[in-house]
């Protein structure tokens, strides 16, 4: 494996990015990918890229509602021309992502888990945001079903706020924690 580094997503990595789609990685834990979703991004890889690079100013949330997307910065762990995993950092919480979503969201595609990498990944993008934004800490939430990723968050310093119910999926619950930056 070569040395870590998270990277700015680029065509580079497209075809494989859309492998790791049709694979199972998902992109958002609470929305499955479709296959319509999954051949338009393959269909136009350079518009993807150029969204995730300026990523919208709306996100539709998880009921269908409108909500405000606060600025995002999608990094990518790769080796070689291939895509391994994401990150998304939010540049700032608002009430939504205080309720639930925090600061930073990340996955790893299904061949490429359980060798560390969402781990480091975490670590990495908490470097990156202790050197572009103004936080003194970042809040990360997670269903209390999600070992592997509670472990990531726990092994990256984080301290648990609360485990409220879930406020997208009825008859879970979740935890918050903060990492000090
Ligand atoms: C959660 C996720 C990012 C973990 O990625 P990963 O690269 O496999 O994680 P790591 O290899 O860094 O492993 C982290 C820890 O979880 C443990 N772990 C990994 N898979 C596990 C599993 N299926 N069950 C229980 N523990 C697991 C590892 O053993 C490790 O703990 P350890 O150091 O105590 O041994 C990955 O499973 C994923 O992408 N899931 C779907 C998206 C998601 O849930 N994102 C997070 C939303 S909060």
């Amino acid at each position: 494996m070569s040395p870590s580094a998270l990277v700015r997503p680029d065509l580079r990595y497209m075809a494989s990015f859309v492998e790791a789609l049709r694979e199972g990685y998902q992109r958002d834990s609470l929305r499955p990918e479709t296959p319509e979703a999954i051949a338009a991004i393959a269909a136009e890889p350079e518009a993807f890229v150029r969204q995730q690079l300026n990523p919208p100013t709306t996100i539709v949330l998880p009921d269908g509602s409108l909500g405000e997307r606060v600025p995002e910065t999608h990094l990518w762990r790769v080796e070689g021309d291939a895509f391994l995993g994401s990150v998304g950092v939010r540049h700032r919480l608002n009430a939504v992502l205080e309720a639930w979503g925090g600061h930073i969201g990340y996955a790893v595609r299904p061949s490429a888990q359980g060798r560390g990498l969402a781990t480091g990944m975490l670590a990495e993008a908490l470097g990156w945001c202790r050197a572009n934004l103004p936080l003194d800490r970042v809040m990360l939430t997670v269903n209390t079903k999600n070992i592997a990723s509670t472990r990531v968050i726990e092994k990256n310093g984080g301290v648990l706020l609360d485990t409220i119910p879930h406020p997208w999926i009825e008859g879970d619950f979740g935890r918050r924690y903060w990492i000090d930056l």
